[in-house]
């Protein structure tokens, strides 16, 4: 295997990201929601490469497609190796689907190299939450860790998952038999940072050693619409007042506290209009800590505060908690493996915590589970200018194949 076959791998799986960026529900903007349209138009494409390499390609209940190779001789044991295929709106190409076509350069060298670890290539359906406000359906799904409950969430046009999973052709009664068994090796996730610090110390890859905790919670004030002219300002219950009084003490404490990323991402107003006095606001408000205790803490002072904003200014409260998720840490033994491999390249393994969520958190609470980074140049994601270098791409590409060549020799 000469380095230029590895190069034209990773240039082609930078070329099918930018193939499936246009696949997208909005005209010039890259927006992939959990089982909308395009997401069909990205299955036959990864549908057409898995067949191509010989893999038995099954979309699973959740709408995980799934390419399994399974070399001569192989038994029903495999590593899992993806990433997601929703994006966030106004999305960057490379989030989740370079970790997907990654998978399959990864997989087709494993068979060129008649490597006897069985793979099972996954192009996870959710990861980001962008419609129905929790994410991880999909892997949830293969870690046999889906809550039925789920199925009542709405999106914004009021379809439920159930409605939603049923008009794509799929049988949401199935999805138990999404998950995976005792045969699954482990799984493996290959993703941009989405950070700024392998850019930093001009490092191609980083070791995943854990993922933060996430809370994410919706939360509406309540107040009273009425007439913007004629209300004077001490007669008011402004919503959005209320809302914008609380989005600021998120950030300020989360500006006070080490480690704390607090974020309102996400507003909805009611009714909307410039000469109404916002009757209802509804926010999604999101925390992430590498420590949970400290998230919850930071949590609890912040709904408290949002309580007394709104009693004070005579508004309603209601929340609810969409998730509530530990940090997780990476496998050990996989990560050693994963360091080793990148030192083998003559490069150094850094090993770095992840903010972002990913798949292999889900992953993790059922199979050994390890994640390899690559650089994100300027530290940009969530953002159409996210982009990635190829020599970063064939770098992880290569250090993944020395990883699974690394499995495959104790694999009997
Ligand atoms: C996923 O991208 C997340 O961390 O929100
Ligand atoms: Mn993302
Ligand atoms: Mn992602």
């Amino acid at each position: 295997m000469t380095d230029l076959d590895t190069f034209a791998r990773a240039q082609r799986a930078i070329a099918e990201c930018r193939r499936i960026a246009q696949m997208s529900e909005e005209p010039g903007r890259i927006t992939r929601r959990y089982l909308t349209p395009p997401v069909r138009e990205v299955h036959a494409l990864l549908r057409n490469r898995m067949q191509a390499l010989g893999m038995a390609v099954v979309l699973d209940a959740a709408g995980n497609l799934r390419g399994l190779m399974r070399p001569a001789g192989g038994d029903a044991r495999r590593l899992l190796v993806g990433s997601h295929i929703d994006t966030v709106p106004d999305a960057g190409a490379f989030d989740g689907v370079l970790g997907v076509t990654l998978a399959l350069e990864l997989a087709e060298l494993a068979q060129q190299q008649k490597l006897r670890l069985p793979i099972e290539v996954v192009a996870f359906s959710e990861e980001e939450g962008a419609r129905f406000g929790v994410p991880f359906i999909g892997s949830r799904a293969v870690a046999g860790r889906f809550d039925p409950a789920l199925l009542a969430l709405t999106d914004r046009e009021g379809v439920t998952l159930h409605e939603a999973i049923r008009s794509f052709g799929l049988d949401p009664e199935k999805i138990p038999e999404a998950a995976i068994g005792e045969h699954s090796l482990g799984c493996f996730e290959i993703h941009i940072e989405q950070g700024p610090v392998l850019e930093a110390e001009n490092l191609s890859l980083g070791v995943v050693t854990s993922i933060a905790g996430q809370s994410r919670f919706s939360i509406k004030f309540v107040g009273r619409a009425n007439h913007a002219g004629t209300t004077p300002m001490n007669l008011r219950r402004d919503a959005l007042s209320g809302a914008a009084e609380w989005i600021a003490e998120v950030e300020a404490l989360a500006k006070r506290t080490d480690g704390l990323v607090a974020t309102v991402g996400r507003l909805d107003l009611h009714p909307n209009a410039g000469n109404v006095i916002p009757g209802e606001v509804t926010l999604g408000f999101e925390a992430r800590h590498p420590e949970d205790s400290l998230r919850q803490q930071a949590v609890k002072a912040l709904l408290d505060c949002a309580s007394s904003i709104a009693a004070r200014r005579k508004l309603g409260i209601e929340s609810i908690c969409e998730m509530d998720q530990s940090a997780v840490p990476m496998d050990e033994r996989l990560a050693a493996f994963l360091s080793e491999a990148i030192e083998s390249l003559g490069m150094p393994s850094r090993r770095i915590a992840s903010g972002a969520g990913h798949d292999a958190m889900v992953m993790a609470s059922r199979v050994p589970t390890a994640m390899l980074f690559l650089r994100s140049p300027g530290g940009i994601s969530h953002h159409p200018d996210e982009t990635v270098r190829t020599e970063d791409v064939e770098a992880a590409l290569r250090a993944s194949l020395k990883f699974v060549e690394r499995l495959a020799a104790e694999f009997r």
